[in-house]
């Protein structure tokens, strides 16, 4: 791929859970389109003795293994060798939680390198001198990064400028404007008596606009009340939030 605007390399040991992933829906047309490049990075290749080891015992003890460094390091240093200088992020569930404000700023950078770990984790001497930024999709464990992974992927790519067909619907989604989306209804008008609002039939653009921005606003206040504090001239009269 020539000039992708954002190349990224996603580190596993489980290779089969990503690639199909890839080559779906939004991420598919992402890569065809020549916007993004995204390669996956068989992490085994650069296993230990011959059995491609990446992971031992823990010192000290305990349960589980845990990813060894060597493997690690040689890896993302392959990758920048070939690629280029990269931002590396290793998806944990002790990082700081992901959210669209992280999906807005990584969308903006030209590589990354995604360190999906396994087992019991990484060794600590790779988040302390490879690792630049440590991330959480949740506060709950999961067995690997992979899925983590790819959520940020998602989430990120869907972002870089041209990945999108209709760049507008970003304009208008959850936590844009630090509310959530409003509801979306199409056809049929009544569906098993149940019906459309009318306003989305007056054909008055200001009062759909104004029903929408109501609407953002209330699932907002009913479902994430933390969204609004802080926010003051953007929110429908009335509504001003106390800071
Ligand atoms: C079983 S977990 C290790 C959990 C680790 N022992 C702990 O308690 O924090 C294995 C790997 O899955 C990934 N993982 C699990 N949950 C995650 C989450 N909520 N967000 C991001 N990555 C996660 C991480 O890469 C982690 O190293």
């Amino acid at each position: 791929m020539k000039h992708p605007r954002l190349a990224i390399d996603i580190v596993t040991l489980f290779p089969g859970i990503v690639r199909p992933a890839l080559r779906e829906s939004m991420l598919r047309v992402a890569q065809a389109k020549g916007l993004v490049d995204i390669k996956v990075c068989a992490l085994r290749r650069f296993g230990q003795t011959r059995h491609k080891s990446c992971d031992d015992k823990p010192f000290g003890g305990g349960p589980g293994m845990v990813m060894m460094a060597g493997p690690l390091f040689k890896c993302v240093e392959s990758i920048k060798k070939s690629r280029g200088e990269g931002h590396v992020v290793f998806l944990s569930p002790d990082g700081k939680r992901f959210d669209q404000s992280h999906a807005e700023r990584l969308s903006k950078k030209r590589h990354l390198i995604l360190i999906c770990g396994r087992y019991e984790g990484i060794d600590e001497r790779v988040r302390e001198h490879l690792v630049d930024e440590e991330l959480s999709i949740g506060d709950f464990v999961m067995t690997g990064g992979e899925i983590p992974a790819l959520c940020v992927v998602d989430a990120v790519v869907r972002l870089v400028p041209g990945v999108l067909g209709n760049r507008a619907s970003l304009e208008c989604e959850s936590f844009r404007g630090g509310l959530l989306d409003f509801p979306q209804y199409t056809r049929p008008r009544v569906f098993r008596g149940h019906k459309v609002p009318d306003v989305l039939f007056s054909g008055d653009h200001k009062k759909v606009l104004a029903w929408r921005k109501e609407k953002s606003f209330e699932k907002t206040r009913l479902r994430r009340p933390d969204l609004l504090k802080g926010q003051g001239s953007s929110l429908p009269a009335g509504r001003q939030v106390a800071k």
